[in-house]
């Protein structure tokens, strides 16, 4: 059998799961939330769902991948074999497939609007966002030809394999990514509405918190951080012995919220830099509202705002890639291992049929917006679903299946490196796994689906 592939260092690895989970979830989703739900108390709120049910899922996922080193479905084979458990893998592995197909339309957005921030016309005063936006979707051709670009470009990083393809592409990515964010924050920290902005993001009022925004708090937690969608699970398989799984999954979460913070100190302060536009503005924030902040804000140097606009567009477009990459590697990794293809024809037959399912995604908003199911356009009806039915039910299905089912020892020797490491936390990370995680994401999706119904 061929060898199985891995990471080449800890920092490759630890990289390529930042890169996974720093996606449209940080830039583009948690401003949105916090927007949306009142700040500095949100932002509390999401901490703590990070340290107590992000975390111990994600350990979980990794202890699952490097012990059985293999993709989702195969890991629950090998760690149960003949039980019902396998379904967590197909679930995880079918999650990864839907959501990719949405999120590459997504992305293929942010790639227009960077091409549309440096050619100017995104910065032209005349422009109405909100029909710009409108008309960009709603065109077939565009919005497909963007996707399918933005899909190509994550199709020939996979099928440059492991080391070749995503670590590399990983290591150049993240820092300069992490670097834009930098050189966003010092910018906005130069806007009049710097003030404003921080007040709202660090001082929590208590208030607003509803129980509703505490359970999408960790609805954002949960999709942030990437979990339940063999991304991360995969990811691990890579891992070489040494990596630390507690140490490792606590940096990426770390990454994770830092970026995503951040976005909200380069969001806000724009936001207010504008009179008569709303921190509130829901998923028009960063396609409708924002251009037309940049706009404003830098009314008097127009060429920063060309810049500051079009590094923010390239900002969400390497996060999405990232993200994009592990999305199409949960799925590659077990069309190559199971149904033994070689890597490049496994990739690209899932690049194909994902790519096919995002055109009818993209087409929702135009000439497809007729077709309904519950009211949800097909683009809305793959993340609800994929979001509120398929990550719930499959993270809960983790924490039980590693809190419960699997040998309390095995999950000890994957945490420890075999004994080699001292633990102090593992009784706090199981309590956290059988207990915590599984009540806490159960009322989560309660939640999604009588928000859906
Ligand atoms: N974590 C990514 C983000 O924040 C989204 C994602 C979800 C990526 C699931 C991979 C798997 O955008």
């Amino acid at each position: 059998m061929e060898k199985h592939a891995n990471f080449g260092s800890r920092m490759g690895a630890i990289f390529a799961a930042a890169g996974s989970a720093v996606g449209l979830g940080n830039v583009w989703r948690f401003p949105m939330e916090v927007g949306n739900n009142g700040g500095a108390a949100f932002i509390l709120v999401y901490l703590l769902c990070i340290l107590l049910m992000g975390l111990p899922i994600m350990v979980s996922e990794f202890v699952i991948g490097r012990h059985t080193q293999s993709n989702m479905i195969e890991a629950f084979r090998r760690l149960a074999p003949g039980r019902w458990w396998r379904f967590i893998g197909i679930l995880g592995i079918l999650a990864a497939f839907v959501i990719l197909s949405y999120y590459i339309v997504v992305s293929g957005w942010t790639l227009y609007y960077t091409y549309s921030s440096f050619s100017g016309v995104l910065m032209d005063k005349d422009t109405d966002y909100g029909v710009f936006f409108g008309n960009f979707v709603a065109n077939p051709w565009l919005s497909v030809l963007f996707a399918a670009f933005f899909m190509l470009l994550a199709h020939i990083v996979i099928s440059r394999g492991v080391q070749g393809g995503i670590e590399k592409c990983s290591k150049v990515m993240m820092p300069v990514l992490l670097l834009i964010i930098g050189l966003l924050v010092l910018c906005a920290f130069s806007m009049p509405g710097i003030d404003e902005g921080l007040r709202f993001l660090l001082k929590p009022d208590f208030s607003k918190l509803t129980v509703s925004a505490v359970l999408s708090a960790m609805g954002q937690a949960f999709y942030s951080l990437s979990l339940a969608m063999g991304c991360l699970c995969t990811y691990a398989s890579y891992f070489g012995p040494k990596t630390r799984l507690m140490s490792s999954a606590a940096s990426v979460a770390a990454i994770d919220t830092f970026v995503a913070v951040l976005s909200g100190f380069i969001v806000f302060p724009a936001v207010f830099s504008v009179p008569d536009v709303e921190a509130n503005a829901g998923p028009g924030l960063v396609f409708q509202t924002l251009p037309y902040v940049f706009n404003m804000a830098f009314d008097s140097v127009p060429w920063l705002g060309y810049l500051f606009s079009g590094m923010f567009y390239i900002l969400l477009f390497l996060a999405a890639l990232t993200s994009a990459i592990s999305l199409h590697e949960s799925v590659t990794a077990y069309v190559h291992e199971n149904w033994h293809m070689s890597r490049k024809k496994a990739a690209t037959l899932v690049s194909v049929s994902t790519m096919s399912l995002g055109v009818i995604c993209s087409l929702s908003f135009g000439v497809l917006s007729g077709w309904t199911v519950f009211g949800m356009n097909v683009f809305d009806l793959f993340d609800s679903v994929s979001s509120k039915i398929m990550l719930p039910i499959g993270g809960v299905l983790i924490a039980l299946f590693v809190g419960w089912y699997l040998d309390r020892k095995l999950v000890y020797m994957e945490v420890t490196n075999n004994g080699t490491l001292s633990e102090r936390l593992f009784g706090v990370l199981m309590f956290l796994i059988r207990w915590v995680a599984p009540i806490a994401i159960m009322s989560m999706f309660v939640k999604g689906v009588m928000e859906m119904l």
